[in-house]
């Protein structure tokens, strides 16, 4: 059984209570801006799942290192700090594990992206686009996944050395990712591959916010007891053994 703390009590702390197996986690506490971890922590807890705003994450994270617990951070929008967040960490001998998106199916996709980009190397007469489509509250564009799913087809693509956002003409070495916001649309990622002769996709639809609740479970039993700065992409071929 392990016993968690959710810090951050909004949509992905409640999709994370919801799904939680009851007979391998306990929901030890759950706190937000009106009930702060800092003041209010309950004694038993083994791993923090911290889903908060980019301006309490590093508190958070501090805060529960200290008290020697491990934590999985979904929070976005504090990488620019992360020598800092090492740094608490390895001061503190505690388990931290993070990613920009812990969705299974995605992690699954960027698998799938990474040997179509190695594949689609031998063939010079595919073009290559992605397309990404969220709902209208996003602010950042493109979204990270894209951004993420392009270095992993540039990791394999020798003629493509750079992505673009948007371009009504991408230059022959650039990837372009297409942005579309559409009303509640939780997020679809697309990749494209495209000849005179044919299209091949691959496509990661998502239906809800299910699939990041999914994967901060599988990482809070990895990182219950462990040492050290993890992120997940890096572990998850281990984490769905
Ligand atoms: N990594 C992923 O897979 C993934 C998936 C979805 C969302 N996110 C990110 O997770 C974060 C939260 O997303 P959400 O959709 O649950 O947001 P939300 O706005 O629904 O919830 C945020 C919660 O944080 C709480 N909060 C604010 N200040 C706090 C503090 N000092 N201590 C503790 N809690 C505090 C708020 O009260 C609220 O309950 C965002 O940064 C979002 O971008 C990441």
């Amino acid at each position: 059984m392990i016993n968690i703390a959710l810090v951050g009590y909004g949509k992905m702390g409640k999709m994370i209570e919801e799904i939680a197996p009851k007979e391998e986690f306990n929901i030890s506490g759950k706190y937000d801006v009106i009930n702060p971890v800092k003041e209010h922590l309950k004694n038993n807890t083994d791993v923090a799942i911290e889903f908060s705003t980019p301006a309490s994450v590093i508190e958070n994270i501090e805060f529960l290192s200290s008290k020697g617990i491990d934590v999985v951070c979904g929070t976005t929008g504090w990488y620019n700090k992360s020598d800092v967040v090492k740094d608490i960490i390895k001061k503190n001998g505690t388990g931290f594990i993070y990613a920009s998106n812990f969705s299974v199916g995605v992690n699954i996709f960027f698998q799938m992206v990474k040997n179509a980009g190695k594949l689609i190397n031998k063939y010079p007469q595919y073009e290559i686009l992605i397309k990404e489509t969220h709902h209208t509250r996003k602010l950042d564009k493109p979204s990270g996944t894209g951004i993420r799913t392009a270095e992993y087809l540039l990791e394999g693509i020798s003629r493509k050395d750079s992505f673009t956002s948007d371009s009504a003409e991408p230059a022959f070495n650039e990837i372009n990712i297409i942005s579309e916001r559409i009303t509640d649309v939780v997020g679809k990622h697309e990749v494209e591959f495209e000849s005179d002769a044919d299209t091949i996709s691959l496509i990661h639809n998502a239906k809800s916010r299910r699939g990041f609740a999914e994967g901060a479970l599988l990482a809070a039993k990895y990182i219950k007891g462990k040492k050290g700065f993890y992120k997940f992409e890096d572990v998850f071929s281990e984490l769905i053994k």
